[in-house]
């Protein structure tokens, strides 16, 4: 039993070990490396809200693959990456880096040819160093790129996983629309099976950006979305996690603890580290279950939220107002004359800023199915985070 370290990892995608759920989209995504790895090209894209396990899944998922399934596994990270050539460029070098300590190593050096580069102090690490026409070259000529890779490393491995995460910067991109369309047209056409799984990874919106640059995409990609946990999946998280360090919860404090994350795995892990540095003995109880919550309130708010969104709502001002608001949410909607009619004179006066300033912050949308007045909270994280504020600020009132 250790207690010394805590058992949740806010902020970064999740150790295998203490994963939990996705039971319904690990099945199908490892149905698709199996047939992917029988020479049946797979494209999918695994979409989500910011915060939901998106790059958790993925890299579950390329655990999975590697130890059961004989795949070679890619997980590239293309945040802030704009160009075809940089993104080839990531996906080269994350392969050098990761064949470092493996038995292939050798394989892949030989398929990169003199294009290895050593660098770091002592040239330790190896880095990929194509120059930019070799860069551009790989672009074009990816999909034969990938078939030698796959030939060399046969009697090593069944096939490629190849994980294109945060694309965000890309998906605004008509060269990368494009560059997919025909990648995928190459393969499909080509008399040589390529044994390979792609898997995008971003928010919807992106899937959607991909679409509207290059239609056709719509049929290549094999949607995958993530929904929020249910309350028994984050109650087994809870469960889990600190029973790891030998800390039991009590029932009513666990169902404060999944009420206020909402089921976004990015909240759970700020709400569980918070707690659990409230708990002073083997047992969360609900005085560190609330502490923790109003702690992890700050924390979302400095590390997750817009530095502009923080700002306004930091605004007293606003705070009474808020507290209104969260009392009046139903699934993620309140409407404007409910909230209204709550307030005090002062507030009535400044609510209507209250809601612009919010819609233009992207905060906000009207909800026009429902009629006029009813706003709804564009993202999980926001709403949460005012349900987090709203814990706070009753908790100060009493
Ligand atoms: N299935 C899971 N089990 C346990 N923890 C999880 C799970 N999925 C995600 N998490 C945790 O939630 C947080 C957010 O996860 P992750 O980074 O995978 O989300 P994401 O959807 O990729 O987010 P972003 O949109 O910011 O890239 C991380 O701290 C991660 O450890
Ligand atoms: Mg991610």
């Amino acid at each position: 039993m250790q207690r010394d370290y805590s058992p949740f990892t806010p902020g970064i995608p999740v150790p295998v070990e203490f994963f939990v759920g996705r039971q319904a989209e690990i099945t199908h995504l490892r149905d698709k490396i199996v047939r992917a790895s029988k020479g049946q090209l797979q494209i999918a894209f695994l979409s989500g809200e910011r915060g939901i396990g998106k790059s958790s899944l993925a890299s579950f998922v390329r655990h999975l693959a590697e130890r059961e399934n004989q795949v070679l596994g890619l997980h590239t990270f293309l945040g802030g990456v704009t160009t075809l050539t940089e993104m080839v460029r990531r996906v080269f070098d994350r392969l050098l880096k990761d064949s470092l300590d493996k038995a292939w190593h050798e394989k892949v050096k030989g398929f990169f040819g003199d294009h290895i580069r050593e660098v770091g102090l002592f040239g330790v690490s190896l880095e990929f160093g194509a120059g930019p026409s070799d860069l551009e070259r790989m672009v074009h000529d990816f999909a034969p790129a990938l078939r030698n890779l796959s030939n060399r490393l046969q009697h090593k491995k069944k096939g490629l996983l190849i994980i294109l995460d945060d694309i965000n910067g890309l998906a605004a991109s008509e060269d990368f629309a494009n560059w997919l369309k025909s990648l995928v047209d190459e393969i499909a056409t080509s008399s040589a099976p390529l044994p390979l799984c792609l898997l995008l990874v971003g928010m919807e919106e992106r899937r959607q950006s991909l679409i509207d640059l290059q239609p056709s995409l719509a049929r290549v990609f094999d949607l995958i979305s993530i929904e929020p946990w249910s309350d028994e999946e984050t109650r087994e998280f809870y469960v889990s996690s600190f029973s790891k360090v030998g800390i039991t919860v009590d029932d009513d404090a666990l169902e404060d603890l999944v009420e206020y994350t909402g089921g976004l795995p990015v909240i759970a892990h700020e709400i569980g580290d918070a707690v659990f540095k409230q708990t002073a003995g083997g047992c969360v109880d609900r005085d560190s279950a609330i502490s923790g919550i109003i702690t992890a309130a700050k924390v979302v708010g400095r590390k997750h939220v817009e530095p502009q969104v923080f700002q306004f709502i930091q605004s007293t001002r606003y705070s009474s107002i808020l507290l209104s608001v969260v009392k009046d949410i139903e699934n993620v909607v309140f409407q404007r004359q409910k909230v209204l009619s709550s307030l005090g004179e002062d507030e009535k006066k400044v609510f209507d800023n209250f809601i612009a300033k919010m819609k233009k912050l992207g905060v906000i949308a009207g909800v026009p199915e429902k009629g006029k007045g009813y706003y709804r909270f564009c993202n999980r994280l926001h709403f949460l985070y005012f349900m987090l504020l709203g814990m706070t600020a009753r908790q100060n009132h009493e």
